[in-house]
């Protein structure tokens, strides 16, 4: 069942995708060698509390953490652990943020310090898929169309889909129908229609698409151990151009002060706000 939203409820969306949006951009200022991911994760409790928002991963179906965290060869869903971050790692904080009743998600992957540039191009590429996939996002066109847009950006440049993980409606619930998935044949899926609030959350892969679930049932890996990009945008689709209503002008704006903490760039031919 896939709700479409009224103009109120996405004006309720925007609310809470920019609370979503301006915590990653204070998790911004944290990320550098030497803190940890628990740290990070309480910067995020500690921001979406004092303004009035719910961390709604934390306590979900037991997950322990407000931010999923995805140091290296972590996929999703990664906790918040004394783990210190080093030099050369990337981090992805993946964040659903409760508002008067409506969820934002969005996802961010930093580069720590000065990072492998093989591994910097993986994120540069991954973020332009997902502003390649929101183009996709249009009223008539189908879920398909999004998917088949992200698989082949990333595939063209040498890097693998993961299939386990998907994007997802999002409005009350942080999950609702329909799944996103970052690969498929175009013209197949769900059709979209204007009021749809759908997050895109491309995972990409450096060498191999598969992936280890551990033990304790959340934390997920590359098989290979090999480095995963993760971002995620909410989007609501729209008569034309679709409605990016979480935004990475915060994170930019937190690291565009720091010489030493650049922001992942995207190549002229990515389409994005
Ligand atoms: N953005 C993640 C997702 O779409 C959020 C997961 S929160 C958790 O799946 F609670 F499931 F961890
Ligand atoms: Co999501």
């Amino acid at each position: 069942m896939i709700y479409v939203k009224t103009e109120e409820e996405i004006e309720k969306m925007r609310a809470a995708c920019d609370l979503t949006s301006r915590t990653l951009g204070e998790v911004a200022r944290w990320v550098r060698p030497g803190e940890t991911t628990r740290r990070l994760d309480t910067i995020a409790r500690e921001f979406v509390l004092d303004h009035g928002g719910k961390p709604a991963c934390l306590g979900y179906e037991g997950f322990p953490g407000t931010l999923c965290i995805e140091v290296n060869e972590t996929v999703v869903h990664g906790f918040p652990s004394g783990y210190v971050l080093r030099e050369g790692d990337v981090v992805g904080t993946d964040l659903v943020v409760e508002l008067d009743g409506y969820n934002g998600d969005s996802c961010y992957t930093f580069p720590v310090g000065e990072v492998d540039p093989k591994v910097m191009q993986l994120l540069k590429v991954t973020k332009e898929s997902l502003y390649v996939g929101i183009e996709a996002a249009r009223a008539g066109k189908r879920v398909g169309d999004i998917s088949n847009a992200v698989q082949t950006w990333c595939e063209r440049r040498g890097y693998s889909v993961v299939r386990e993980m998907c994007g997802h409606g999002i409005g009350r619930d942080m999950h609702e129908d329909p799944e996103v998935p970052n690969y498929g044949r175009r013209g197949i899926g769900p059709v979209l229609r204007k009021g749809m609030c759908i997050a895109i959350e491309p995972m990409i892969n450096l060498g191999s698409k598969n992936i280890v679930i551990e033990r304790n049932g959340w934390e997920c890996r590359t098989r290979d151990r090999k480095p995963s990009a993760h971002f995620e945008h909410t989007v609501a689709i729209t008569d034309g151009a679709p409605e990016i209503l979480t935004t990475f002008r915060y994170i930019d704006e937190s690291l565009g002060s720091h010489p030493l903490r650049e922001s992942v760039e995207e190549s002229e031919e990515t389409p994005h706000n």
